[in-house]
């Protein structure tokens, strides 16, 4: 690590700890390691080996001894390797699948040796260097957020998704599309920065919390990043792939649909054309010679108006497979993004659903696909709005690889200036139910290829970093990168147990700031949902720039993101009776329920629904009751986090308290002209007065 600010280790060892005793109840494990396995200086064992040898170095002040020899399958043993010795054995006749760890310690006291001394022991298996290294990160978690020392620990993991992705929205500028903190790590002035000691650090940041697959450059591939798949750009392109590689990290890269006319070569992109099929597998073989450890490409094609296949008359399965057969031989994969909707549409059309666009478009072509074509599905059918239902689309193609696309960086959920920890938002689509299969198919299980047999599939997830020092801006945004990798892991683990795990991993275990930190990341999405846009309707944004309020900033637009108030109520009629017949999208008992004016829940009523404001919603309150209550109640929210982190002052570095009152004091000012703008305009257009008389302006 080369930076000096306080973020830039982010949750990985930083500090050397400040009691002693935990230092000496850890000692006995943490002097001495034994490692076997193949001696590979550029592997993702040597990084384990090294992470795990400096993390401890770090935290105790004390580098451990070391001995490193040829052997598999790959092993550490930490500590006193007699005492390791039977469960060695054990350990290495386990089978592990290849991204999988072992890890046991052994910190009783019948660990004795003969001087009575204890002789505690931990030891690392993984199915190979990859879980290897995910097990010596794990160990790592568990030393810096447990200071009570070692205990006794039998534990064997392996990640639920097979593809843990992250997409770049990086441009060779060195801009960040929907960037929230500086600008790229990756590229200035349209060149790849490979100097850059950040994207060693980033890929290690990664690897740390289980992510395997990373998309360098953004979605939206212009001019300059259409080279990158040529041959002046490709070396650097190797080096980069090495780098992530070294880490277990394999490296995609977003091409532009018409690459073949935009880099002067051919006339047409048809992907039905043979010059245009043979231009791929030759580019595709260039890639792969250059770069022999390459994943694949991820695609936004006909989508906001990037080329695609429509030009020519062919459809997505059409242009996913002139790419998935071109990248097939080397057995690489097409992330195909579903993200493909009329960006020109008349607000006075009623009819036109921007809703139901990725069902409509990619439903009907399952079975066409190729095996090694994945749809990127966002996680809503809209635009990662703060709430939104569960993409319809996502296992409803029975014969299709699929990932599931979010957002961890926070576009319309705060721009990290103000805080949404959104591992809850992320766990509500992971845990919904789609009824697709019968009851049980919820859309974690669809992600890990348990319910289709999919090998392909997974969750992938926009990035959030950028150069700034803290990497994201908001230093409690790392939470959120944290977050995904852990929850795409393992989508299991509980939403207070990641934020729990995060600040005591990067505050100090078991300190009060730590305690708050892990209060606050839970409380901040309802929070930031009570504030903005009200019951699931979205898009009150400024345009374009997506923080500040708005309320009829998208309302006469050409993007189908419409609230349509009137003087009597608001929201989308979106049922199958009257409405533009998205309900029907989900399977019969979602439809019906989400069709129901009385199941519809809450949070979600305005997304389905138009209703009155004198609606009475489930919890008892009128719509425009809530309204009003909800966004007075988010803004007084984030007044109590600053009084309750001002107290905190004294337990924590001066450079992240300021940093972070600077934040919460920003957010306490959007809160506000949120709350005043929404109440505002609502009481306007519909004349209903707060009945707790608070301040509403006229
Ligand atoms: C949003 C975002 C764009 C992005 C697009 C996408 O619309 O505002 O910047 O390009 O999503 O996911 O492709």
């Amino acid at each position: 690590m080369t930076f000096s600010s306080k973020g830039y280790a982010a949750w990985l060892p930083s500090d050397r700890w400040q009691d002693e005793q935990r230092i000496e109840a850890w000692r006995p494990l943490l002097e001495q390691i034994d490692a076997r396995m193949e001696l590979r200086a550029a592997g993702p064992g040597a990084a384990a080996l090294q992470e795990l040898a400096n993390g401890i170095e770090i935290l105790t002040g004390t580098p451990p001894s070391l001995t490193l020899k040829a052997g598999s399958p790959p092993v550490i043993v930490l500590g006193s390797p007699q005492a390791a010795q039977r469960s060695l054995e054990e350990l290495k006749a386990l089978p592990l699948a290849e991204e999988a760890y072992a890890l046991r310690i052994g910190a009783a006291s019948e660990n004795e040796n003969q001087d009575g001394e204890q002789a505690a022991y931990a030891i690392l298996r993984g199915g190979s260097e990859r879980g290897l290294l995910y097990g010596a990160f794990a160990l790592l978690r568990l030393i810096d957020s447990d200071p009570r020392g070692p205990r006794d620990l039998d534990l064997a993991e392996s990640p639920r998704n097979p593809l843990r992705m992250i997409d770049q929205w990086d441009n060779m500028d060195g801009s960040v599309e929907r960037g929230y903190s500086g600008g790229s790590i990756f590229y200035r002035d349209n060149r790849i920065l490979l100097e850059s000691p950040r994207i060693d650090d980033y890929a290690r940041l990664l690897a740390s919390v289980g992510i395997n697959a990373i998309s360098v450059n953004n979605v939206n591939v212009h001019r300059e990043e259409t080279k990158l798949i040529t041959s002046a750009l490709l070396p650097d392109v190797r080096r980069l792939s090495d780098t992530f590689g070294r880490y277990g990290i394999q490296l995609f890269l977003s091409v532009n649909y018409a690459a073949p006319i935009e880099l002067g070569e051919l006339d047409t992109a048809d992907p039905l054309n043979t010059d245009v099929q043979h231009w791929w597998q030759r580019k595709v073989a260039e890639i792969y010679a250059a770069v022999p450890d390459f994943g694949g490409f991820v695609v936004k094609a006909d989508s906001e108006n990037r080329p695609g296949p429509f030009t020519y008359g062919r459809d997505h399965a059409d242009g996913a497979n002139l790419l998935a057969d071109a990248l097939a031989p080397h057995g690489g994969l097409v992330m195909w993004r579903c993200f493909v909707y009329d960006c020109h549409q008349d607000w006075r059309d009623r009819s036109t659903d921007r809703a139901r666009a990725a069902y409509d478009h990619f439903r009907d072509l399952d079975g066409r696909f190729r095996d090694n074509v994945v749809l990127q599905i966002k996680n809503g059918p809209m635009d990662f709005q703060v709430r939104e239902p569960v993409s319809p689309l996502f296992g409803a193609m029975p014969r299709t690889n699929q990932v599931m696309e979010f957002q961890i960086a926070q576009e319309y959920t705060g721009q990290q200036r103000d805080i949404c920890f959104l591992v809850p938002q992320w766990k509500k689509s992971l845990d919904f139910d789609t009824l697709l299969n019968g009851a049980g198919c919820t859309v974690k299980q669809i992600a890990a290829g348990k319910v289709h047999p999919f090998t392909r599939s997974g969750v992938a997830a926009v990035s959030n970093i950028g150069n700034d020092d803290n990497w994201t801006g908001h230093h409690l945004a790392q939470a959120n990168l944290f977050g995904f990798g852990r929850l795409a892991w393992n989508p299991e683990l509980e939403s207070d147990a990641i934020a729990e795990e995060w600040s005591a991993l990067t505050f100090g275990a078991d300190t009060p700031v730590a305690r708050f930190v892990a209060k606050l990341l839970l409380e901040s999405w309802p929070v930031y949902e009570s504030y903005t846009a009200p019951l699931g309707v979205g898009w009150m944004v400024q345009p374009h720039y997506h923080y500040a309020v708005d309320v009829d900033g998208y309302e006469y637009s050409k993007w189908g993101t419409y609230h349509f108030a009137d003087r009597d109520g608001l929201g989308v009629d979106r049922t199958l009776a009257t409405g533009t017949g998205y309900t029907g999208q989900y399977a019969d008992e979602n439809r019906d329920r989400y069709d129901s004016l009385e199941e519809c829940p809450d949070e979600l009523l305005l997304f389905f629904h138009h209703v009155p404001y004198t609606h009475v919603l489930k919890s008892g309150k009128t719509v425009i009751q809530h309204i009003y209550d909800s966004r007075f109640e988010g803004a007084d929210a984030v007044d109590r986090w600053i009084a309750r982190w001002r107290e905190l002052e004294a337990d924590v570095d001066p450079e992240r308290f300021a940093h972070i009152l600077h934040r919460l004091e920003g957010q306490s000012e959007n809160a506000k002209q949120w709350r005043d703008a929404v109440n505002t305009y609502f009481y306007r257009k519909s004349g209903i007065p707060d009945e707790r008389e608070r301040t509403v302006y006229a």
